[in-house]
C-alpha cells in the first residue's frame, strides 16, 4: 500500500502541502462528504470528552479549528489554543475564531509542529487531536508531545475514522469511503496531490480500537478507552495523563 502513494511515506513537507492545497475547499468537503455528520461527532467529542483538570485546552493538528471551535462554545470560560503546522488551514481557523464572543479566551492558533510544540510542560487541562494523529510523521512521538503539555491528572482526546466492522454495511461503508469518496473530493478540491485518494489509504494503514489503544497507552496515557460513532465510521478515544505521585 505504501507504494500506491509517496504520501503515505508522511514527509512532513508534503503534508502540510497536500492541506495546504486543499484549505480552501477543506470545511466544505468535511460536510458533503460526511453528510454533516463531522459536525455531530465534534458536539458528541466535546459533550462525552470534557476536560477533568482546571486550566487551559489544546487542540493540535488543529487544521480550520473546528474542534477547538466546539471545546470552546462548550467551555466559554477556558482558553483555547489551537496548532498546526500548515498555515494555510489557519487562515480559515482564525477567521472563523474572530467571530466567536470573549476573543480573550481565545480561541489562539499557532503555527507549530505536534512533534514538537513550541509549549510548556504540563499546561494543558485537555490535549486534542481530531482525524490529525494519523497524519502526522511519527503519531507515537505526536502522543508523547501531547502527554509533555498535559497537566497531570488532564485528558487526552483523539477523534480518528475507522472501518465498520458489520458485514453489509462495512461492504458499503468501503465501497464509498474508496470509489466514491476520493472522486468527489479531487471534483471539488482539484487537489494537485489527490488529498483525498490518499485519505482511504491513510485510515486503512492506521491502527484502530484496541491496536491505538496499545500505541496511546505505551505514550503514558492511563485509563484508554474507545467508543465508535456512527457504525464505527468514527471513533472517540481518550485517556488521562498520570496524575503526579
Ligand atoms: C485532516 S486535517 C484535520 C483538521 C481538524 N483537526 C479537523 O478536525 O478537521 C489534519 C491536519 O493535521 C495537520 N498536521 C499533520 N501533521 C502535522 C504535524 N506534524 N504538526 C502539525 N500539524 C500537522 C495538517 O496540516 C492538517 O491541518
Amino acid at each position: 500500500m505504501a507504494d500506491q502513494n509517496p504520501l503515505l511515506q508522511k514527509q512532513g513537507n508534503d503534508i502540510r502541502r497536500m492541506f495546504a492545497g486543499i484549505a480552501h475547499r477543506y470545511d466544505l468537503l468535511n460536510r458533503l462528504l460526511s453528510g454533516w455528520v463531522d459536525t455531530y461527532w465534534r458536539r458528541c467529542t466535546v459533550r462525552l470528552a470534557p476536560p477533568t483538570v482546571e486550566g487551559p485546552l489544546l487542540d493540535v493538528c488543529t487544521g480550520t479549528g473546528d474542534l477547538a471551535l466546539a471545546y470552546k462554545r462548550k467551555n466559554p470560560g477556558r482558553m483555547i489554543v489551537g496548532t498546526d503546522f500548515c498555515r494555510e488551514m489557519l487562515v480559515y481557523a482564525d477567521t472563523k475564531g474572530a467571530k466567536t464572543p470573549d476573543q480573550n479566551m481565545g480561541p489562539v492558533f499557532l503555527e507549530a509542529d505536534t512533534l514538537a510544540l513550541p509549549l510548556l510542560d504540563n499546561h494543558f487541562a485537555l490535549t486534542s487531536v481530531a482525524f490529525g494523529l494519523r497524519n502526522t510523521q511519527d503519531p507515537h512521538l505526536a502522543l508523547a508531545e501531547m502527554l509533555r503539555v498535559t497537566r497531570p491528572g488532564g485528558r487526552l482526546v483523539i477523534l480518528e475514522f475507522s472501518m465498520p466492522k458489520w458485514p453489509i454495511i462495512g461492504g458499503l461503508y468501503r465501497w464509498y469511503f474508496r470509489a466514491v469518496l476520493p472522486r468527489i473530493g479531487q471534483l471539488f478540491s482539484k487537489s494537485p496531490d489527490a488529498a483525498y485518494a490518499y485519505l482511504p489509504q491513510s485510515v486503512n494503514n492506521f491502527p484502530q480500537d484496541e491496536a491505538l489503544c496499545s500505541w496511546i497507552r505505551e505514550a503514558g496515557w492511563l485509563d484508554v478507552t474507545y467508543r465508535h460513532f456512527t457504525l464505527g465510521i468514527a471513533t472517540l478515544y481518550t485517556g488521562l495523563k498520570p496524575p503526579l505521585g
